[in-house]
Parts: C-alpha cells; sequence; structure tokens
C-alpha cells in the first residue's frame, strides 16, 4: 500500500484528501499514515520471524508520543540516545526489558536516570563511558549489561554526514582495540558483558555494507567467544535507505534523472543479512528508524509568492528549515509535489522558506509542477528525522503533526504557540 498517493489529480493520506488536512489544521503540517508506519514495521519484524529478535525503533527518526505508544503496543523494542529518549520510551508503553541505551555521549545522570529506570543494556562505544557506566551501577548496587559498539571501517557509501562505521567517524571502539576492552569489561564491577553493537550509517540503499558488517561480526564473534567473552547479543543497527528521488510519480510530474536506481528493501537486506549471523546463535537486534517512518509522512507547506530575478526563480513557501532541516543540514533531497495537480507545466526554482539564511530551502534548482501563489505543495519522505530536527529559530512556533487511520484523522501534536518561545 502507498500511503501517500494519488488519485486522479488528488493528493491523498490513506482515505483523506491533504487538501482538507491543510484547510483543517494548517500549514506547516506534518502528516503521516498510521496503517503505512505498522506495515513497515510488521514487515522488518517479520523477516527477522523464528529468530531469537527485536526489532527496536530508533525513537530518533521521529519521537512523537502517538507514534511511539503504537509502535510498543505492536511488540517493537526501542533505541534511545538520551535519558529524554528513555523517558518518551517508557511513556510510550516500551518496557525496560526492551530499551537499548546507545550513543557516544551518554552523561552520567543519562545513565543513572537509565539505570534507575530499569534500562540495564547499553550499547557502550569508549573504555571512559565503561568505567563511569561501572561506578554508576554499582553505586546503585546493580549491573548494567553491555555491548560494544564496534567500529568495523566499513564505507556505508551515503552522505559522510550520516556515515557512522568509519574509522574516522567518532562512533564506536575501533576493531582492533575491541579485544582488550571486553577483557577489560569482564573485570569491571557492575558490568556483564551481553553482545556486540555495529550499526555502519544511515539511508544506506544497498546491500553491501550491511553484508560486510554481517561478515564482520560473524568472523569476530567466534574469535571472541575462543578467548572467553561470551557474545550472546547481537546488535545489527539500522540505516535501511528509502527512496526520496521519484518517491510518487503521476503523468504531470516531472521524473528526476535516476529514475531507475535501485533500492534494496529491508527485507532484502535481512534475507542476505540473517544467514550470515543465524548460525552464531543468541540473540540479533536491529534498530531502524528512517525504514519504518520516513515513507510514512509528508509536510504540507503552502506557496507564499514566487518571484524571479535574472539569475533564479523562487517559490517561497511557509515551512523553512525550522521544520524540515534536512535540506539545509546534508542537502537531503525531498520530493516535492501539489496536492492538487491542476497544470502539466513544470518550472525550474528554488523552492524556500521565509528563516532570514540563504541555507534555508527544501530544494534548489528543482523542476517541479508549476505552482501558483497559495498553493498547497507535500514535501514528500519527510516522517523521519523531520519534526525532531524542528527549531524555534526565528521565533517560529513548530508545526503540528496529525496520524492518519484510514478516514480518521487525529491531531497527534497541537502546532506550537507564541506561549511555546518564551
Ligand atoms: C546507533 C544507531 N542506531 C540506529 C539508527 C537509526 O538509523 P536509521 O534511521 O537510518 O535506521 C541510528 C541513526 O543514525 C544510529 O546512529
Amino acid at each position: 500500500m502507498s500511503a501517500i498517493e494519488y488519485r486522479e489529480h488528488e493528493l491523498y493520506c490513506e482515505e483523506v484528501p491533504v487538501r482538507e488536512l491543510a484547510e483543517e489544521y494548517g500549514t506547516p503540517l506534518y502528516i503521516y499514515s498510521k496503517n503505512r508506519i505498522l506495515e513497515n514495521y510488521r514487515s522488518i519484524a517479520g523477516t527477522l520471524a523464528g529468530l531469537d529478535s527485536l526489532v527496536c525503533y530508533a525513537l530518533k527518526a521521529n519521537s512523537n508520543l502517538s507514534i511511539l505508544k503504537m509502535l510498543a503496543a505492536e511488540g517493537a523494542g526501542a533505541d534511545v540516545v538520551s535519558a529524554g529518549e528513555v523517558f518518551l520510551a517508557q511513556q510510550a508503553g516500551f518496557t525496560p526489558d526492551r530499551i537499548a541505551f546507545a550513543g557516544v555521549g551518554k552523561r552520567e545522570d543519562e545513565l543513572a536516570y537509565a539505570l534507575d529506570h530499569g534500562v540495564r543494556l547499553f550499547n557502550v562505544e569508549s573504555v571512559a563511558e565503561l568505567q563511569l557506566l561501572s561506578l554508576v551501577a554499582l553505586r546503585r548496587n546493580t549491573s548494567a549489561r553491555i555491548s560494544l559498539r564496534i567500529n568495523p571501517d566499513i564505507d556505508a557509501q551515503s552522505h559522510p554526514y550520516i556515515t557512522t562505521g568509519l574509522s574516522t567517524n567518532k562512533f564506536g571502539i575501533e576493531a582492533s582495540l575491541a579485544p582488550q576492552v571486553y577483557a577489560l569489561a569482564k573485570t569491571l564491577p557492575g558490568i556483564e558483558v551481553a553482545g556486540i553493537h555495529v550499526h555502519v550509517g544511515s539511508q544506506i540503499t544497498k546491500s553491501e555494507p550491511f553484508v560486510a558488517a554481517a561478515e564482520f561480526i560473524a568472523a569476530f564473534v567466534p574469535k571472541m567467544r575462543a578467548e572467553g567473552i561470551d557474545i550472546q547479543h547481537i546488535d545489527f543497527g539500522g540505516g535501511f535507505g528509502v527512496r526520496y528521488v521519484n518517491a510518487i510519480r503521476h503523468e504531470a510530474l516531472p521524473l528526476e534523472a535516476n529514475a531507475a536506481e535501485p533500492i534494496a528493501t529491508p527485507a532484502q537486506i535481512l534475507a542476505e543479512v540473517r544467514p550470515i549471523l543465524e548460525p552464531l546463535g543468541g540473540a540479533i537486534w536491529i534498530e531502524p528508524g528512517r525504514s519504518i517512518i520516513a515513507d510514512a509522512g509528508a509536510l504540507l507547506t503552502r506557496v507564499l509568492y514566487l518571484k524571479e530575478s535574472s539569475a533564479k526563480k523562487f517559490v517561497i513557501v511557509d515551512a523553512a528549515m525550522t521544520d524540515l532541516l534536512r535540506p539545509s543540514l546534508y542537502n537531503a533531497y525531498h520530493q516535492i509535489v501539489p496536492a492538487s495537480i491542476t497544470t502539466y507545466d513544470h518550472l525550474t526554482a528554488d523552492v524556500v522558506g521565509p528563516v532570514c539564511e540563504t541555507g534555508d530551502f527544501m530544494a534548489r534548482d528543482r523542476t517541479l509542477n508549476r505552482p501558483s501563489q497559495g498553493d498547497l505543495l507535500a514535501v514528500l519522505t519527510a516522517g523521519a528525522y523531520g519534526f525532531v530536527n524542528t527549531s524555534h529559530y526565528n521565533a517560529r512556533p513548530r508545526p503540528a503533526e496529525v496520524l492518519v487511520n484510514g478516514d480518521r484523522v487525529r491531531l497527534v501534536r497541537p502546532r506550537g504557540t507564541f506561549e511555546d518561545l518564551l
């Protein structure tokens, strides 16, 4: 099922024309398809069926409480990277035994908060963190189960800002140092060695980096076991890519050049990875974020003005980098389409927001269906790393979020107000 798609010339989210959502709730507005989120989650969980496995949703991708509650109710686990995310996960109903706490810079109070709230599994990224965790656990008369996040020096072939598994990245412990860190972990009070964690990057569209990471784990774990390090928990990370370019097609829409670029689905990737990891035994956890939520969401925005200089055409919209940072942050591509198709004409322009930064854009030199002033546009595939990266810069209240389930619509976060700015 395609959650956000055209019926004739009208864009729908499930059974609701997106035009109606904007009329009711205003713009900028995040919209999400509930059934698409569930479908994405179930398809990923299904590929690991029969294994001792858990799909831990990466809260960083989108931590709207209503969405978290849905995923907790489905039986998902939670991958968290801050005490705030531990709090949200527990508010949503994820039990502590299904929460893994990752992150390169956990503060002492965050380690303490997690332990005090029953979270025991930590993906540890440095010796200093390991030593601090041991102390914090000891003071509480408890113990922490740890996986070491190992940096396997694998190129995820993704954007440099979201590649995490290279030796030049800040993440994880260098593979060559891992044996001695495991050996240290074994001796530390308050620490139980549980497993290994590997996450090589985000928006990875090919299976090769995942296969390389799985092969690395398959070679590494037996070596560690032979040295008496009992690794029984494999956390294989997240990072499955989604389609941003040509996400939706319609005869009225321009087609980007790399239309045919294949994108490996999580199911295809996991089908290749499973036979490599399964013989190791133990539990396999994964922590996808984007592949569960990205294509279930869009950002609706209204065209405020059209303007032309001698060098450029501009479409000025009411959504800014404060509402969707990805284009400004990584020059990320989001397809932008009209809510209602009224023309087959195209226009090449920069789609820009109202914020006082030249870097405030949704798209640059983009050919799109020619918009008019007042038109409603949808910035597609915006469910992941969208709302979570919003800010109050330029004193802009945050956008609202709605969840669509068939023909029912629920406001799952009201629009920010001026009071929020104080
Ligand atoms: C350790 C870790 N796990 C999981 C994720 C989720 O990645 P994605 O949303 O690409 O699946 C990230 C994101 O960067 C991460 O750093």
